[in-house]
This record gives structure tokens, sequence and C-alpha cells, in this order.
């Protein structure tokens, strides 16, 4: 199974991180597609606790090569205070590379996307505040800056100069801000310069050249299937495209080559930003979820919305993604409950809706359909096969596998590496 792709199947925080760092003792290359430092991947590893935000959770596991592919968008200052922290604590980063590709953020950029939520007010979306929407705006508009650039002094002040003609208008004249000097912009961008210039490389091609030589291949996605910008819940989306296909373009590996698309799905919902969210839970259950399973943000710290399974979602997240196994995270979480309610369809105004709907009035009114299953209380942590878990936690993961129309192949039961059941192999 040389390319493996992984996804978030929900709203993210799903465990994609803690799901990478399994698979990647057995993986030769971690390529991070999508997204920048809005991502946060929490992994533990022996007790100890690691956020990482930019750099692909591959990065951890000795031998395993990190990519950041061009698909990402990077603030610099992040990737090197990323890298230095881990540095500290005994990780090498020294085999990591970047694309030449890659977008870079700006500080207007950075100062627009939170201006802009501002200027929204009621209407914000809730973003991380990164600059994530702005650089991929300028990356459409054909204005974004790329690693590449940091190389060539004339070109990279002619499109600085030409980005900040127009972004210091709408700084000055729309959001009454003070102007972003270009020297500004380049002293940023020269202090990493040096610094970058060893870890960029053809990643299209190395990539390619990997899997020719029979290497593995995993493609680690920040955010999720319903985050998605075509296909998630806009616009209460992220700017980039988090769903298999995006592995593809934001890596030059074309969609031929892949063989294994695995989707990590909370055993509960959570999301955190604005945007319809069907089964979420305002009251004391809500608080029990994000109580229990430690639900506050890894990049923000702000608590996320917690509800219940949406199968919908599920089913949904396994026709857009290709999925062909998923990888049930914190299952432990439910454990106590007398009932875990599933959500199987939706109601719209007395309609039923078994599958995502259409428009997004109809998503935003959306009644969840509920499933009530019987709860267990056996502590299931320490289980390391299916057959271990109580029965009603194995009929859970059996209805929910039977509605979203895909296998679960693993279950996770902890926060730490080892807590986990593999039922089938996940690389084949
Ligand atoms: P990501 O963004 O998809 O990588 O997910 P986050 O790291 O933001 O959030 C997932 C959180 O759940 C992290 O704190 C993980 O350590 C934790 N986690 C992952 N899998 C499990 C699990 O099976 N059980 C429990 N209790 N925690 C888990
Ligand atoms: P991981 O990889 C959860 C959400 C933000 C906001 C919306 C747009 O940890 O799963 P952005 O800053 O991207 O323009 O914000 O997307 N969002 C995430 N929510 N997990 C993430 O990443 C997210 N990355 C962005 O909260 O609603
Ligand atoms: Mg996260």
């Amino acid at each position: 199974m040389p390319a493996i792709v992984l996804v978030g199947a929900q709203w993210g925080d799903e465990g994609k991180g803690k799901a990478t760092d399994l698979l990647s003792s057995r993986i030769d290359y971690v390529v991070k597609f999508n997204g920048g430092n809005n991502a946060g991947h929490t992994v533990v590893i022996d007790g100890e606790k690691y956020a990482l935000h930019l750099l692909p959770s591959g990065i951890l596991t000795p031998g395993c090569i990190p990519v950041i592919g061009n698909g990402v968008v990077i603030d610099l200052a992040v990737l090197f205070e990323e890298i230095d922290a881990l540095n500290i604590r005994g990780v090498d980063t020294s085999r990591l590379v970047v694309s030449a590709n890659a977008h870079l953020i700006t500080p207007y950029n950075r100062v627009l996307d939170r201006v802009t939520e501002r200027f929204l007010g009621s209407r914000k979306l809730g973003t991380t505040g990164r600059g994530i929407g702005p650089t991929y705006a300028d990356k459409m508009s054909r204005v974004g800056i790329r690693v590449q650039d940091l190389f060539d002094e004339s070109i990279l002040r002619q499109k600085v100069e030409a980005a900040l003609a127009v972004k210091n208008q709408i700084l000055i004249k729309i959001y009454n801000r003070r102007i972003v000097e270009v020297d500004e912009v380049l002293d940023e961008f020269k202090k990493y310069a040096d610094r970058l210039r060893p870890m960029v490389v053809d990643t299209g091609l190395l990539l390619n050249t990997a899997l020719d030589e029979g290497k593995t291949v995993l493609f680690e996605a920040g955010q999720a299937t319903l985050l998605d910008v075509d296909h998630g819940t806009y616009p209460f989306v992220t700017s980039s495209s988090p769903t298999a296909a995006g592995a593809c373009i934001g890596s030059g590996v074309p969609p031929t080559r892949i063989d294994r698309v695995i989707a990590i799905l909370k055993a509960y919902t959570t999301r955190v930003g604005e945007g319809p969210f069907p089964t979420e839970l305002l009251d004391d259950s809500g608080e029990l979820l994000r109580k229990t399973g430690a639900e506050y943000g890894t990049t923000t710290g702000r608590p996320r919305r917690c509800g219940w399974m949406d199968t919908v979602v599920g089913r949904y997240a396994t026709r857009v993604n290709g999925v062909t196994d998923f990888l049930v995270t914190k299952l432990d979480v439910l454990t106590g409950l007398e009932q875990v309610p599933v959500c199987v369809a939706y109601d719209v105004g007395g309609v039923r809706f078994d599958e995502m709907p259409m428009s997004q009035s109809d998503f935003h009114h959306a009644k969840p359909i509920y499933e009530n299953l019987p709860g267990w209380s056996e502590d299931i942590t320490t289980c390391r096969t299916f057959e271990e878990l109580p029965a009603n936690a194995q009929s859970y993961i059996q209805r929910v596998e039977e509605l979203i129309g895909s296998r679960i192949s693993a279950i996770g039961v902890g926060p730490g590496r080892d807590e986990i059941i593999e039922r089938h192999s996940l690389l084949g």
C-alpha cells in the first residue's frame, strides 16, 4: 500500500495527529498537503504531549521524512518556532523538506484575517486568525508570495510592492488601520530565507520518485471534510481542500497513485468556530463530552462545541473521500453513558433527509433523528482487541459501521500511542 491519504471525517480535531503518529513508524514519508498553522494536532508519546501546528505529525518519528507540500500555506515565524521547540525537546527535525511552490503567510494577511473577522461582527466565521483565508485568496488571485520567491530578492520586492499597493488601500480605507511597510514584510522574510533554503526541494518530484521506488507515503490532512472549501459547510469552512482529492492537488502526486483513504472519525462530534452543527448539545450532555474528552482547541484554546455522532456526516465523508477504512477515536470518552444517541438522518421541516441536504438553508434547519444505543460502563482503555470491548461498545461500532458504509478498521481507546485497537491492518 504505497500511497495512503489520511483525512478528518467531521469538522476537525478527530485525532488525525495521533493516527499519523501511529502509522509513521511504518511509513517513509509523511506529507502535509493543505492548510497551515490553523491546524492543531496533539500527539502523546510515553505520556509526553506534543502540539503540532504547521509540521507534519510524522516529524516525531525517527526515520520518517516529513514533507510540507505545495498546497500548504507557511508562516515562517511559526515554522521555525515549532522546529526550535522540538529541537529543545530532543526531536530531530533535520529531515524536513518544503515545497518551493508552497505559499507564504504574510504579515498583512495575518492582520487582514483578524480585522475582517472583527468587521463582520456577529456574522464572523470564527477563523483561527492565522491569516489562512487571505493567503489562499491571494494564491487564487495570483498575487501570492511563494517559498521560491524568497530566493530572488528583486522578484520578491516587486511582488510584495504589488500586493501592498492594494492591501494598504483596504487596510486604511475600509478598516481604518495603519499601513504595512514593504520593508517590514521583506525583513521578516529575509530573517528566515537562509535557514529555509536547504530544506526547499521539488517535493512533487521527490514523492513520485519515492513511490516509483516502492516507498510508502502518507498524506496527512489538516482540518476536515466539512471544513473543505468545496465540500464543507460553506461559508463556515477553511480556505483549502482537506478532502482526499486535496492530497493530490497539494502534493503533485496524481489520483491514480492513491491506494487507500483512511478517515478519522471521533466517536462523537466537535466543532470550533461558527457554522451549522445539527447534533450540537447545548445542555449538560455537551458539557460532559467537553470535560471528559478535554475538548478545548489545540490552536486557539477555544472550548469546542460538542454533540453526538452524526452518521449522515460519516456517510458523506465516505462518499466525498472514497474512504476505504475508518479509524474511530475517543470511544473511551463515551464510557459511563446509559444510552449513546447516534444521529441516523435529519428532519428538515417535516421531511426526512438520509443524506446531507443540498442547500445550506436546509442544513441550518436540520434536526437530528436519533437511534439510542445501549451504553457500557466498563473501562475500555486497556482493551487491545475488538473482542475485549464490552458487548455494547462492540455493537456501537458495528452499528456506526453499517450506517457510514465503510469498515471501521481501528478504534482509539485513549490518547496514548498504544491506546488503539487495530481490527484490520490500516496499511493493507
Ligand atoms: P487533530 O487535529 O485531528 O489531530 O486532533 P486534535 O489533536 O486537535 O484533537 C484530538 C485530541 O484527542 C488530542 O488531544 C488527542 O491526544 C486526543 N485523542 C486522540 N485519540 C484519542 C482517543 O482514542 N481517546 C482519547 N481519550 N483521546 C484521544
Ligand atoms: P485540525 O487540523 C478544527 C476552523 C476554524 C474556523 C474555520 C476557518 O486541528 O483539525 P481558518 O483559520 O482555517 O480560516 O478558520 O475552520 N478550523 C478548524 N477547526 N480543527 C482545525 O484543524 C481547524 N482549522 C480551521 O475554527 O471555524
Ligand atoms: Mg486539531
